[in-house]
């Protein structure tokens, strides 16, 4: 198959990252496809390992496996997934300080090598490292977005489909704000097949999915022990790399950055925005309800904590 002579560089070759580089050679993103990790032998063997699977699956993206940012010029798009997961007991703010380091690290090389790129930041805390990584870089806003939302809505679409008995692709959910315990499940505009799920749920069953979806990384950590979901936020960053790469407009919630709209400014937090071949194209605005609208101001207070620890660490 023809795929686009594009190049794309996701940075952490770990659990998120290599399932990143997979989802992205099986869907043809990208011609070159550089995984990149301190880690060179990691990063060197992810990448043999899924050029070896292309023989069996047929697509034809090359992997280019490095610890050398210089391998990373000319790229069109990363996906930044290095940095440290949640162990059990550990909230995403305690990963600021490691993460931000990584982060600023990082940019460097983002803004030398490929000042025109885009930039999907999934490391956490999800909503500083992504305010981390623009002012690093200094991007403009809209080349410069967190992944998180569309994590957070495919698990409470998830959980939506288990109680209904409904495919999960009929289901339509949306989660705004940060990427923590503040998210805010939309719940008003949650629809299966077009039917307002008040209509199919009771209040306390969706009040207690919504939850749920607010505890979803957590349960998953707890499961597993040793590290964090991967298979979804890979499929999430993935999906936003598409809609920028191939010009979908597809209307994601992802943290954009704000100015005036929800009513805030100069921070970033999960909205619906639609991506496109500009980067963030247009951020919507959907008419909050009171509860949401407090919800947003307590979520954006979360995230504005979080940037000042970030500022006390002399990060930002
Ligand atoms: P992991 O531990 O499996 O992989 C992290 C990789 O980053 C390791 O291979 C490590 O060597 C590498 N790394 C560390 N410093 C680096 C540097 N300076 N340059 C390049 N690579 C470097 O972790 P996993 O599970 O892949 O998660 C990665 C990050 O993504 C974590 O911070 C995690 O919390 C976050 N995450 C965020 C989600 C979201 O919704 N935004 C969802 C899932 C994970
Ligand atoms: C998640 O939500 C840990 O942020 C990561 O799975």
């Amino acid at each position: 198959m023809a795929i686009p002579h594009r190049k794309l560089t996701v940075v952490g070759a770990g659990y998120v990252g290599m399932t990143c580089a997979q989802l992205c050679a099986q869907k043809g993103l990208a011609s070159e496809i550089v995984v990149i990790d301190i880690d060179e032998g990691r990063a060197k063997g992810i990448a043999l390992d899924l050029n070896q699977m292309a023989a069996i699956e047929g697509f034809s993206s090359r992997l280019v496996g490095t610890a050398d940012p210089k391998d990373t010029r000319d790229s069109d798009l990363f996906i930044v997934t290095a940095g440290l997961p949640r162990k059990p007991g550990m909230s995403r703010s305690d990963l600021l300080e490691t993460n931000g380091k990584i982060v600023t690290q990082v940019a460097g090389y983002v803004r030398d090598f490929s000042p025109d790129s885009f930039v999907i930041v999934v490391t956490n805390p999800l909503d500083t490292m992504v305010h981390l990584m623009r002012v690093k870089t200094g991007f403009p806003p809209k080349r410069v977005i967190g992944m998180a939302g569309v994590l957070d809505s495919a698990r409470f679409s998830w959980f939506i489909a288990e109680e209904t008995g409904a495919h999960v692709q009929d289901v339509d959910a949306m989660v705004l704000g940060a990427h923590g315990d503040s998210m805010v499940p939309m719940t008003q505009f949650c629809t299966v097949n077009g039917v307002t799920l008040g209509h199919l749920v009771t209040k306390d069953k969706i009040s207690a999915m919504a939850d749920r979806t607010r505890n979803g990384g957590a349960e998953i950590v707890n499961l597993l022990k040793t590290g964090s979901a991967f298979f979804a936020p890979a499929a999430a960053s993935v999906a936003m790399a598409r809609s920028i790469l191939n010009d979908e407009h597809r209307m994601l919630p992802c943290a954009a950055f704000l100015n005036g709209q929800y009513g805030f400014e100069g921070i970033y937090m999960g909205v619906p925005a639609i991506l496109g071949a500009e980067g963030v194209e247009k951020i919507v605005e959907v008419p909050l309800d009171t509860e949401s609208r407090i919800q947003m101001q307590k979520t954006a207070g979360a995230i504005q904590k979080d940037l000042e620890l970030l500022r006390n660490l002399a990060l930002l």
